[in-house]
């Protein structure tokens, strides 16, 4: 019996009583690879001291001051820190609590920048299909996953979605990448004219898509035109990588190997590494100096903004990733996660596709290889793959709904940069019979 209304109330779950390394523990003493870092959170494991312990000692010195009073020292160094390593047109940080935090914050930033700018006409959000970018109801708006939305469609503000960057399904027969990604830079820019140019705030994606389409990365040069139609329009880019950031895909931020710069990014699961909740938002130069010159304040603010012991271990976090080289880890690492995934599944009848960058992978999963026709919504594919899983000792992070909120099924993979390589092996042989027992039950 339970009084914790829980994610899945009919669902029993086990409780985790101890992080060790990439091992979580149950309180029957079992022990599970945390292969997805959750939702791609812990991204240095569940047991890092220098992290535990500055929390500690931040806790001993100030737990919390409102910002509406007080700045904080880990604030201002971690904002320090993050500035430091982000393109030279970002200049402040503003700090949440968590992913939904962000984007909320990114949308009403990006809306009231252009209120201050004197375009208070600029009021359409355009995203694209099947992303997630948070469960607030700003944030829900703007993501494009029908099966998240539907039932809350009536409180959602109006959104406009253009396609997704998925190649595996979205590229056609005989086109190249390039024209690909030419094609969808297309569809924007006809949707910003249908909009009118002058009529839309931003333009959000996430960088590398996650938790609904299973790390699928952008096609090369696709952000590089759409950087451009936004530019032409006057239009914000928003991008969200409160999944994809923070080095999971083998750069601070995942941005840096397409090429551009966004106005506005926002952060969150590795920032905290799960030690403490904690979102941020980078913002322009250009968008902080309006406001700042114009109302002098962004009409927003939550209580825990700017958390100290959240700020003190997020700050610790980034020393792990740069001081003591986790960071570099995420690449060969990545590499050779890559190649294990390929030699155990690239001929596996019901594997699909095998994609991601860095630490970040995908399998999708098929009823059928060569029309690459998804499996019944009905078996539930993906909650199956996850149980199997789960009682071999592996956690991954398996979603339905790929191709359109409904049909199709992924699995989605985040260890932590602390990763060792026989935890590589026993995380592809762990997924490799979890999907056969999937298939044979
Ligand atoms: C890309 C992306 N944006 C936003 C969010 C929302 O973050 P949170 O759950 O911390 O509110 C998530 C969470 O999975 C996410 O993956």
């Amino acid at each position: 019996m339970t009084h914790v209304f829980h994610r899945n109330p009919r669902e029993d779950y086990a409780w985790a009583v101890r992080g060790e390394g990439a091992y979580l523990y149950d309180r029957e003493g079992r022990r599970y690879l945390d292969a997805s870092g959750g939702a791609a959170v812990s991204c240095l494991g569940h047991s890092d001291r220098a992290v535990i312990e500055a929390i500690q000692r931040q806790l001993d010195r100030l737990p919390f001051a409102h910002t509406s009073f007080f700045s904080n020292e880990p604030m201002e160094a971690l904002a320090d820190a993050l500035i430091a390593r982000a393109p030279q047109s970002f200049d402040k940080v503003y700090f949440v609590s968590g992913g939904s935090e962000a984007m909320e914050a990114a949308l009403k930033l990006a809306s009231q920048y252009f209120v201050e700018k004197g375009e208070p006409q600029r009021a359409h959000i355009i995203a694209r299909r099947q992303s997630y970018h948070g469960n607030t109801l700003g944030a829900l708006a703007a993501g494009g996953n029908q099966w998240r939305r539907r039932q809350f469609e009536p409180l959602l503000i109006d959104a406009t979605h253009v396609s997704p960057c998925y190649a595996y399904r979205g590229k056609q027969a005989g086109e190249t990448e390039t024209e690909f990604g030419t094609r969808l830079a297309i569809e924007l820019e006809e949707a910003i004219n249908r909009l009118g140019g002058e009529n839309v705030i931003a333009f959000v994606a996430e960088t590398v898509v996650g938790a609904t389409l299973g790390a699928v990365p952008p096609v090369p040069g696709y952000f590089k035109g759409v950087r451009e139609i936004c530019d032409r329009h006057g239009i914000l880019l928003i991008l969200d990588e409160v999944m994809c950031g923070m080095g999971r895909c083998g750069t601070l931020w995942a941005f840096e190997q397409e090429g551009i710069v966004p106005d506005l990014v926002a952060v969150a699961k590795g920032l905290g590494a799960g030690y403490q909740p904690i979102g941020a938002l980078l913002i322009s130069k250009e968008i902080s100096e309006t406001i700042v010159a114009g109302s002098g304040f962004f009409q927003h603010g939550h209580t825990y903004i700017g958390h100290a012991a959240a700020c003190a271990g997020a700050l610790a976090v980034q020393k792990r990733l740069h001081e003591d080289g986790v960071l570099e880890r995420v690449i060969p690492l990545g590499r050779l996660l890559e190649k294990k995934l390929k030699k155990a599944f690239a001929d596996h009848p019901h594997v699909g596709d095998i994609r991601g960058r860095g630490l970040f992978w995908g399998l999708e999963l098929v009823a059928d290889r060569a029309t690459k026709a998804p499996f019944d919504p009905k078996l539930r594919m993906h909650a199956r793959v996850k149980r199997e899983a789960l009682d071999a000792g592996l956690l991954c992070y398996p979603m339905g709904g790929t191709l359109d909120g409904q049909r199709g099924d992924h699995i989605l993979l985040a260890p932590p940069y602390i990763v060792e390589e026989a935890q590589l092996d026993e995380l592809v042989d762990t997924l490799a019979m979890a999907i056969t027992l999937e298939e044979q039950t």
